[in-house]
């Protein structure tokens, strides 16, 4: 870690000059681009790497991480969430860099009683603080079928999207003093535990064991993004590509419209409304858009 943070500060030169990017694109095989790392066996993949599948019992649950680390990027993945009582459960999904300071871009699904919604919870953290949660529900069963979940990550923003429609922005306000992610390359991490003192209604409806062992499926990983060599060096500054959109991308008065939208009718958390819980005033970004 320490030849990658002593070249952090060249990255946005890198960027700057070159202003291209690009890289990584993948679909297809899963074992390129995902390792699993623990859960001695729960986690699989299937049909020549078509399909991993994480699961979760009461001795262990299961997790992957990429096997590049990203500085920016474009990624996408489908995901289809353990089905039936599925409570107590916990599918993290996240982009995530080491250290005592590091960044991080969340979501995690939140299980429930069969019928009942999940919860998409989201957080950002930047520089090791997070309290930045945002939750939804969501506008379909995401246990019938794949649907995919993107974190767009660029120098000005950080827009979350499910099956292409943009649920929360986190926007590079650096310039307010609010540190943004830009300097620490991240990994994908995933993983299905068990959160049963929290996740479903607060800690209330616990995992039901009799039902595990419980399984969530994963397809079609897409990392359009600049990939950190060991080294240190970015694939987007080794490469001259012309300039691509996603690493310039915001929403559009459109897509403004309809992330409103969807946090208005599916939106059940958002920090920056939750006054009891920053009586002295809410953190900055939330009074700038
Ligand atoms: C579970 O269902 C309850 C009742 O509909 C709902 O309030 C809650 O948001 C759902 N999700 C979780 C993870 O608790």
């Amino acid at each position: 870690m320490a030849s990658l943070s002593s070249s952090n500060s060249a990255y946005l030169l890198l960027f700057v000059v070159i202003g291209s990017s690009i890289l990584a694109a993948s679909a297809g095989d899963l074992k390129k681009d995902l390792e699993i790392t623990w859960g001695d066996g729960r986690a699989k993949m299937l049909n020549n790497g078509e399909l991993l599948t994480l699961s979760l019992d009461k001795a262990s649950g299961s997790g992957f991480e990429s096997r590049n680390t990203f500085m920016y990027g474009q990624i996408d993945m489908q995901l289809k969430l353990v089905a039936g009582n599925s409570a107590g459960t916990v599918t993290a999904y996240y982009l995530s860099s080491k250290g005592s300071d590091w960044d991080e871009i969340d979501f995690e699904f939140l299980g429930n009683l069969s019928g009942d919604p999940y919860i998409l919870h989201t957080n950002v953290f930047s520089q090791g603080k997070g309290n930045r949660e945002q939750q939804f529900h969501l506008w379909f069963d995401p246990t019938a079928d794949f649907h995919t979940y993107s974190i767009l990550w660029n120098p000005k923003n950080i827009i979350f999207s499910v099956d292409g429609t943009p649920i929360r922005k986190f926007k590079n306000l650096e310039s307010n003093g609010i540190p943004y992610l830009k300097d620490k390359p991240m990994r994908i991490h995933s993983s299905l535990w068990n959160g049963d003192d929290w996740a479903t209604r607060g800690g209330l409806v616990k995992t039901d064991w009799s039902k595990a062992p419980f399984t969530a499926s994963y397809r079609n990983f897409k990392a359009n993004a600049c990939v950190i060599a060991s080294s240190g060096s970015s694939s987007c500054a080794s490469k001259s590509q012309p300039s691509n959109s996603w690493f310039n991308q915001e929403l559009d008065s459109n897509g403004e419209k309809r992330m409103k939208s969807v946090q208005k009718k599916f939106m059940i958390y958002n920090y920056c409304t939750d006054a009891k819980r920053f009586p002295k005033g809410f953190p900055k970004e939330c009074n700038m858009s």
